[in-house]
C-alpha cells in the first residue's frame, strides 16, 4: 500500500496544491462500500487508521473483490490487531477479559440455552464475546452457522472508528457491566465518584478536578489486563484464617460444585475454575491485585483511608457469606432428607449454582422455587452487597444487597418449613 502511494505521489509532485487523497488510487473496497454502506466508510474515515493507510483490505483480506463474493471477506480476530498493537494484545491475552468465552462455555447452563443467545451474540454471548477464540471454538461457531463475533478489541473501541477516546469513556464498559449480577455501571454512576465525573463533564468542575472512572481503577496507565483481587464470585483460595468464615466458604464452594458436598474433597470442577482464572488461587496473587488497587486509590486519598475502605468491604463479604451459608445449609438439608429430589444431571444431591435458574434437562427442568430463591440470593444479592461496598454505593450495598439477603434467608426458612410440613414420603 505504502509503495503504491509513493509511486502515485511521485507522479503528482508538481500538483501539490490538490488534496493528495483525491489522487491516491483509492481501494476498490472503499469506492464500492461508500455506496452500499456509507456510514461504515465514514466511520473508518474518522479513524486514526484511515490516516495511517490501514485500509479495509489490511483487516479483511483481498479475496472478496465484488458484489457477488461477499462471503470471501475475512473477519479479523485479535491476532490481526496484534500485528501492529503487540503491547495491548499481550496485556489483553494475559487478562481477565480473555477468559470471557471460555468461562461462558465451561458452565452447564450454556449448552441448554438458545444458540442465538450464545454464538449469536445476544444474551450471554453478547457480553462474553471476550477472549481470543481457539480454532476449535471458531469451528464450533461456524458449524452452528454463526459468522461474526471474531474480535474482542472492538468491544471497547468499536469498529470502524477504533477510537481511544471512546474506550476511555466509562460508557464503553456499560453494555456488559450492568444489570442483574454485576451492576457496576449503576453503582459507579450514582456514587460520588460517578457524580463528580458527570458534573465535571458538564463543565461545572475545573478541568483538573479528579473523578475516577472504571478505567482509572481497572485499566491504570492503559494496561489491558483487567483483573481484580476478589473477582466476580468473591471467592478465593486459600480459605480465610478466620475459622467461621472459612467454614462458610466451604459451604459456598460445595454449592458451586467445586468441593464434593459429601467428602469435602475438590471435584473436577476445580480444574475448570483454575483454567478459566475464576478465582485467585494463592494469597500472594490476591495481595498483588489488592496492592495495585490501593496504589490507585492513593492518588486521591490517603493510603490509610483506602486500606480501611477496602478492608471494610472484605468484612462485609464475610458477613454476607454467613447468611449465604445458613441459606445453603437449609436447602441442602431438604435434598438430604429427600424432600427435594436430586435432578438427573446433578452430580450430587445438593444445590448447584452453576445451573442458574434451571436444571438443564431430566425430569425437573424447572428448578424448585426454593432453589431459585437461593440462587438469586447468591448471584444477585450477595454480589450487590460487596460490589456496592467496593464501588462506594450505599444504596446498593444496603437495600439492593444486604437487606435483600436477609429477606431471602427468611423466605428460604419459611419455605423449608412449609415443604417439610406438606411433604408426603415416597412422592
Ligand atoms: C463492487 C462492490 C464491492 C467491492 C469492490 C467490495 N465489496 Fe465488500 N461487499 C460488497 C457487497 C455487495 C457485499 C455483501 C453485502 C451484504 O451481504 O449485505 C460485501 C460484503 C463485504 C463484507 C462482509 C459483510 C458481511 O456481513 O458478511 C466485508 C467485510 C467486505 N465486503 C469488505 C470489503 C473489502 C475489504 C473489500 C476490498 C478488498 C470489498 N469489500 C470490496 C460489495 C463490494
Ligand atoms: C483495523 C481493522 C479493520 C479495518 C481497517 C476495517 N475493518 Fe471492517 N471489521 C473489522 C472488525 C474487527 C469487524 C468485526 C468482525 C467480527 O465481528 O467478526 C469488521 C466488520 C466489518 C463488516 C461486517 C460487520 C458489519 O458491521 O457490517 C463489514 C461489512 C466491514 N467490516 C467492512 C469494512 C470496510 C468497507 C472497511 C474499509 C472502509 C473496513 N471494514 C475496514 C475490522 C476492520
Ligand atoms: C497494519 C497495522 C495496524 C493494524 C492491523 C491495526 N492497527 Fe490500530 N493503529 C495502527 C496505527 C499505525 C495507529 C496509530 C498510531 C497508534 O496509535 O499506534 C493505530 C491506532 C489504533 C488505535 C488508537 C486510536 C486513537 O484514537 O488514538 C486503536 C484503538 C486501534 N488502533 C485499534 C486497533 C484494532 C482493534 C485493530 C484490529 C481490529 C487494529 N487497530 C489493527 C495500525 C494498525
Ligand atoms: C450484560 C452482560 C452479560 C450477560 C448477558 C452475561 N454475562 Fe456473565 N459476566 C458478565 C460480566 C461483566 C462478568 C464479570 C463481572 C464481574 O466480575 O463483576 C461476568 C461473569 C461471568 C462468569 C464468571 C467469570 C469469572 O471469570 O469470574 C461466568 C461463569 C458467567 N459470567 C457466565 C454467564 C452465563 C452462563 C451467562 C448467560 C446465562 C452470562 N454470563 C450472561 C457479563 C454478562
Ligand atoms: C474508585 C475505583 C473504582 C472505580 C471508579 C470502579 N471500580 Fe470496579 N472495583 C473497584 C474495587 C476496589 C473493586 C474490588 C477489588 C478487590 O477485589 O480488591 C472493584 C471490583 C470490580 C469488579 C470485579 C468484582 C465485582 O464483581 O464487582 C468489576 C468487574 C468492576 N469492578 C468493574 C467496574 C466498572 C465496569 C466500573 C465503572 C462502571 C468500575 N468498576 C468502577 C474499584 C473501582
Ligand atoms: C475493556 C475495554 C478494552 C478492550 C477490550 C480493548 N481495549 Fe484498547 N483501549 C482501551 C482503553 C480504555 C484505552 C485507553 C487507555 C489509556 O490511554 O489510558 C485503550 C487504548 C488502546 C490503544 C491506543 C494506545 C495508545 O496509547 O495510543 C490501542 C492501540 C488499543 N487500545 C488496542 C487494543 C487491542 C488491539 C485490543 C484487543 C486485543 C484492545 N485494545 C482491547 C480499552 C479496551
Ligand atoms: C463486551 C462486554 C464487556 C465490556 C464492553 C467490558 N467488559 Fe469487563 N468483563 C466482561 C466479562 C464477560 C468479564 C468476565 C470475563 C470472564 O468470564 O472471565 C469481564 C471482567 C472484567 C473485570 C474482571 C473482574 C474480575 O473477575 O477480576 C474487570 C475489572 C472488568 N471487566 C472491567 C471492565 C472495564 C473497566 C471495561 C470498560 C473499559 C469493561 N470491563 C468492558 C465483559 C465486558
Ligand atoms: C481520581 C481520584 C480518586 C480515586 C483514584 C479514588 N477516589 Fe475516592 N473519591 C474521590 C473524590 C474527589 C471523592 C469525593 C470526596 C468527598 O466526598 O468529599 C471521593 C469519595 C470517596 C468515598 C466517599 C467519601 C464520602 O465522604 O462519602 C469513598 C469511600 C472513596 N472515595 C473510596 C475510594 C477508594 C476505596 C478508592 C480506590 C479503590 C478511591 N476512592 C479512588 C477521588 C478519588
Amino acid at each position: 500500500m505504502k509503495n503504491k502511494w509513493i509511486a502515485v505521489s511521485g507522479v503528482l509532485v508538481g500538483m501539490l496544491c490538490f488534496a493528495p487523497v483525491a489522487f491516491a488510487d483509492e481501494e476498490a473496497c472503499i469506492t464500492c462500500h461508500r455506496k452500499i454502506s456509507p456510514g461504515q466508510v465514514a466511520d473508518w474515515e474518522s479513524s486514526r487508521h484511515s490516516k495511517e493507510e490501514i485500509t479495509c483490505s489490511v483487516c479483511h483480506g483481498e479475496k472478496h473483490k465484488g458484489a457477488e463474493d461477499g462471503a470471501l471477506a475475512e473477519f479479523p480476530d485479535e491476532r490481526v490487531c496484534a500485528d501492529c498493537h503487540e503491547d495491548q494484545f499481550d496485556q489483553f491475552a494475559k487478562g481477565k477479559h480473555n477468559f470471557g468465552w471460555t468461562s461462558l462455555n465451561a458452565l452447564p447452563i450454556t449448552h441448554v440455552e438458545p444458540d442465538e443467545l450464545m454464538e449469536g451474540g445476544k444474551g450471554c454471548g453478547g457480553c462474553h464475546n471476550m477472549g481470543i477464540k481457539t480454532d476449535a471454538q471458531k469451528k464450533e461457531q461456524r458449524d452452528k452457522g454463526y459468522r461474526y463475533q471474531n474480535n474482542s478489541c472492538d468491544e471497547c473501541h468499536t469498529r470502524h472508528s477504533f477510537s481511544k477516546k471512546e474506550a476511555l469513556d466509562p460508557t464503553a464498559c456499560r453494555q456488559c457491566h450492568m444489570g442483574y449480577d454485576h451492576p457496576q455501571w449503576e453503582m459507579w454512576s450514582s456514587s460520588k465518584h460517578g457524580t463528580r465525573y458527570a458534573v465535571k463533564e458538564k463543565g461545572k468542575l475545573p478541568e483538573n478536578a479528579q473523578a475516577p472512572t472504571c478505567q482509572t481503577c481497572h485499566m491504570p496507565e492503559g494496561t489491558h489486563t483487567n483483573r481484580t483481587a476478589w473477582g466476580f464470585l468473591g471467592v478465593r483460595l486459600p480459605l480465610p484464617e478466620d475459622k467461621e468464615w472459612a467454614a462458610n466458604r466451604v459451604t459456598i464452594l460445595k454449592a458451586l460444585g467445586v468441593l464434593n458436598p459429601e467428602t469435602g474433597e475438590p471435584t473436577g470442577r476445580l480444574e475448570v475454575v483454575k483454567a478459566a482464572d475464576l478465582v485467585r488461587l494463592t494469597e500472594e496473587d490476591w495481595q498483588n491485585e489488592r496492592k495495585k488497587m490501593i496504589n490507585t486509590c492513593s492518588n486521591c486519598h490517603s493510603e490509610k483511608y483506602a486500606r480501611e475502605q477496602l478492608a471494610q468491604g472484605d468484612s462485609m463479604m464475610a458477613k454476607a457469606d454467613g447468611l449465604m451459608a445458613e441459606a445453603i445449609e437449609t436447602v441442602a438439608a431438604l435434598y438430604k432428607d429427600g424432600i427435594i429430589q436430586k435432578p438427573e444431571n446433578y452430580a450430587f444431591a445438593y444445590p448447584d449454582f452453576l445451573h442458574f435458574m434451571r436444571t438443564g434437562g431430566g425430569n425437573m427442568d424447572q428448578m424448585s422455587h426454593i432453589d431459585q430463591v437461593l440462587f438469586e440470593m447468591y448471584m444477585k444479592h450477595r454480589m450487590r452487597t460487596y460490589q456496592g461496598f467496593f464501588h462506594v454505593n450505599p444504596d446498593y450495598a444496603y437495600w439492593y444487597g444486604w437487606a435483600m439477603m436477609t429477606k431471602d434467608l427468611g423466605e428460604i426458612k419459611e419455605l423449608a418449613k412449609t415443604m417439610r410440613a406438606t411433604h408426603k414420603p415416597g412422592k
